[in-house]
């Protein structure tokens, strides 16, 4: 594979019931990368992005947590219904989606 244009790992950590820092898995962080692999395969994106589910990217508290790079930026509480805002906007046109973005203090 050639090296890809972006990389955008999502975040699928689980932890037990109960523990402090919670996890994306208990956010919902399954269905966003299952509903971005339906988009990269529909849209036929594999040419030329990586697709990666990862453990821990840092951010708990915010997520479901998503990194783009390479640019590094790092979306937090991303929903099933902003995946498409993702790829259009910061995929495709490198705008990344403002509304998402995690604080610079966290990131
Ligand atoms: S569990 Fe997803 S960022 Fe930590």
């Amino acid at each position: 594979m050639p090296r890809p244009k972006k990389h955008l790992l999502v975040c699928t950590q689980a932890r037990p019931a109960g523990h402090p820092r919670g996890s994306c898995q208990e956010k919902g962080c399954v269905d966003v990368f299952n509903a971005f692999m339906a988009e990269f395969q529909k849209r036929n994106l594999f040419q030329d992005y990586l697709l990666t589910s990862t453990g821990c990217l840092g951010p708990c508290s915010l997520g479901p947590s998503v990194l783009v790079y390479p640019e590094s930026v790092m979306y937090g509480g991303v929903k099933v219904e902003d995946v498409a805002a993702i790829i259009d906007q910061h995929l495709l046109a490198d705008q990344p989606v403002e509304r998402l973005k995690v604080s610079p203090q966290l990131w």
